[in-house]
Order: structure tokens, then C-alpha cells, then sequence
């Protein structure tokens, strides 16, 4: 058998990792075959909830789980880690937006990406979920300087993932009839959720969703506001952030960074800008990937009409703001 994967989940204590620390544990990310050691971090007020969750883990008595670090430590944490969930942050109560959460969060991920640059395996792979997710995870990266930039990533998979069931919804078919949603830019109202590029399976044939929707009306407004304004939806309806659709959509990112992508399709990501579709470079922008051989790539030249580049550049300039504002914030 394989060596344990030793697995970061930050935040440990709270409602996403408590649905994110099952299926991790029992192989939906890393596989059947793949032992694990679960790395488990939260503020030293949360160590005896932390405990419970520890003793429910052990309680499920899964073969794969090795062994079940618990800490406050974060340089205990990330020592030779292999895989982070970065997920413990403060969540948003209702009325907010997500960059509201940017000072009370912000620090957190400078002193974990110093603590995984000192500690953690250099090939490390790192989902940020934690909001603002995407200037989260830049900041991370920032001050985790040996560790390679490609390896920081954030999260729009909830979002690829929402577009994708309001799109099978609408169509009255399976979830898994729609691929190549992409999701452009900030995990934010400014996103830009995009099915111009999209394809479904109608009875056996592939056809575009445009094509298929036959609303140009609904997929330029309706459907990406829903999609956009679909955490503040689940916040007013559930007086708690999204938790266990989080942590399938996390599990779904990190399975496909270590699996690869199918064929030709693609997932969105954010990751590190390279300039690509004329975003500044450095930003964490969602972008399509591919994967392959645990590596993802930009997926390049689709066309990009007017009404696609105002959306992209509106949510990169949000980016840009933000990422003033946080560098400001550590830099203080
Ligand atoms: P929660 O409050 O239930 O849990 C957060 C946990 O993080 C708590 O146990 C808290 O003690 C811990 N924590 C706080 N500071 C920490 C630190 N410095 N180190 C380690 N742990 C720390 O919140 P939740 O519902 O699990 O949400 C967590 C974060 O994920 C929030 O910021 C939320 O907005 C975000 N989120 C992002 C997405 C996305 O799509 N990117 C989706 C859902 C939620
Ligand atoms: C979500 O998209 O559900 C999360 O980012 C939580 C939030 O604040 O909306």
C-alpha cells in the first residue's frame, strides 16, 4: 500500500470541514487505495469541539484513515503536507458581501502560507476556500514564496457546480448531461458564470446550452444573477453559509487536480493569472483548466464576444481592488 497522504484542513472545527472531512476520509478525493493522515487545524477555543469531531472521525472507523493529527498550531499542521483545504475563515452573515470578510480574514492566510512555506512539501497543493477566496489564496502564495505559485488555487467550483444544476434544471435534464460551464474571475456577486462554451447531451446529442436554452434573455440575466447571488440565497434561507455543497465542490476541485480532467473538457479554478484573456497577471482569477498529470493548464482561444469582456474585466478590476486593500491590510 501507499504511503499516507498527509492532508491540511484548516478550520477543522467548523460546518464545511464537517462535511468535507467524511468524504475526504473515505476516499472520494484521493481515492479508494490511498491512505491518508489527516492534519487537522483551528484556533486553540475550538480544540475540545475539534476533539468531538476527532473522536467522530475515529468513530467511523474508516481503513484508509491512518492517522488524525489535531492542532492550533499551524507549523504542526503543514509539516510535509502533500494536500490543504484552507477553509478555516470567518463565514459572512447575511447582508454582507464576501470582501467584507477581507480584514478579519486576511492575516489568517499570510501566517498559514508562512507556516506552509517553512514546513510543507514544496509540491504541496493548495484549495483556498475561506472567503474572499480568491485574494485569500494570492496572499497566501505571497508569503509562502518557495512554494510554486501554480500550486495555490481558490475555489469557484460551487459556482461552476450551481451553474451547472440551474442549466440541467432549466433543460430538465441530468446534472451530468452539462459540461464546460466556465466560471470567470472572483467567487463573488461579480463572477461571471459562462455557457457560451458549454455543450449538453440532449437524447444522446451534444448541442450547445445556448442553442439548447433558446433564452438568450434568461442566460444573460436570470441565470447569472441567480448563480451569482446563490450564496447570499442559501445565507438568508439557512442562516448559515453553504456547507455541504462547499465541501463537495472542494472535494470535487482537489479529486480533479490529483485525477486530471476528462478528455477535452474543463473545470474552472481560480488560479494565477499568466496574462491570459488579457487579465493582469498575478491576480487569482477562475479560469477554465485542464489537468493533466496533476498540473493544470489555461484552457486558450475561446471566443470572447463584448458582452463576455466587460464581465471578465468588471470582475478582474473587483480583484485588483481587493487585493490593494489585503496586500494594505498585511503590510499594516
Ligand atoms: P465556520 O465558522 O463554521 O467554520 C470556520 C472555522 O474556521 C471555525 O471552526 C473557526 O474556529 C476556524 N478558524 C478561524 N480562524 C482560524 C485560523 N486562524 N486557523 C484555523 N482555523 C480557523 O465557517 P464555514 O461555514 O465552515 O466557512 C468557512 C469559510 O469558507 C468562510 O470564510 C466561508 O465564507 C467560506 N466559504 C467559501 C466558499 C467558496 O465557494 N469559496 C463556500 C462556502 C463557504
Ligand atoms: C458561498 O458561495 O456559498 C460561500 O462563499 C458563502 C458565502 O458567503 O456566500
Amino acid at each position: 500500500m501507499a504511503e499516507p497522504l498527509k492532508v491540511v484542513v484548516t478550520g477543522a472545527a467548523g460546518q464545511i470541514a464537517y462535511s468535507l472531512l467524511f468524504s475526504v476520509a473515505k476516499g472520494d478525493v484521493f481515492g479508494p487505495d490511498q491512505p491518508l493522515e489527516l492534519l487537522l487545524l483551528d484556533i486553540t477555543p475550538m480544540m475540545e469541539v475539534l476533539n468531538g469531531v476527532v473522536m467522530e472521525l475515529m468513530d467511523c472507523a474508516i481503513p484508509l484513515v491512518k492517522n488524525i493529527v489535531a492542532t492550533d498550531d499551524p507549523k504542526v499542521a503543514f509539516k510535509d503536507a502533500d494536500a490543504a483545504f484552507m477553509v478555516g475563515a470567518m463565514p459572512r452573515k447575511e447582508g454582507m458581501e464576501r470582501k467584507d470578510l477581507l480584514k478579519a480574514n486576511v492575516r489568517i492566510f499570510k501566517a498559514q502560507g508562512q507556516a506552509a512555506d517553512q514546513v510543507a512539501k514544496k509540491s504541496i497543493k493548495i484549495i483556498v476556500v475561506g472567503n474572499p477566496a480568491n485574494t485569500n489564496a494570492c496572499i497566501m502564495s505571497k508569503y509562502a514564496p518557495s512554494i510554486p505559485k501554480a500550486n495555490f488555487t481558490c475555489m469557484t467550483r460551487l459556482d461552476q457546480n450551481r451553474a451547472q444544476a440551474q442549466i440541467a434544471s432549466k433543460l430538465g435534464v441530468s446534472n451530468g448531461d452539462v459540461t464546460n460551464v466556465i466560471i470567470w474571475g472572483n467567487h463573488s456577486s461579480t463572477q461571471f458564470p459562462d455557457v457560451a462554451h458549454a455543450s449538453v447531451n440532449i437524447n444522446g446529442k451534444k448541442v450547445t446550452v445556448p442553442e439548447a436554452v433558446k433564452n438568450d434573455n434568461y442566460l444573460k440575466n436570470e441565470f447569472i444573477k441567480t448563480v451569482q447571488q446563490r450564496g447570499a440565497a442559501v445565507i438568508k434561507a439557512r442562516k448559515l453559509s453553504s456547507a455541504m455543497s462547499a465541501a463537495k465542490a472542494a472535494c470535487d476541485h482537489m479529486h480533479d487536480w490529483f485525477f486530471g480532467t476528462k478528455g477535452n473538457d474543463f473545470v474552472s479554478m481560480g488560479v494565477i493569472s499568466d496574462g491570459s484573456y488579457g487579465i493582469r497577471e498575478g491576480l487569482m482569477y477562475s479560469y477554465p483548466v485542464r489537468i493533466k498529470n496533476k498540473t493544470w493548464s489555461i484552457v486558450q482561444g475561446l471566443d470572447i464576444n463584448q458582452f463576455a469582456r466587460e464581465k471578465m474585466d468588471a470582475t478582474a478590476a473587483e480583484l485588483t481592488e481587493e487585493l490593494e486593500a489585503a496586500l494594505a491590510e498585511c503590510e499594516a
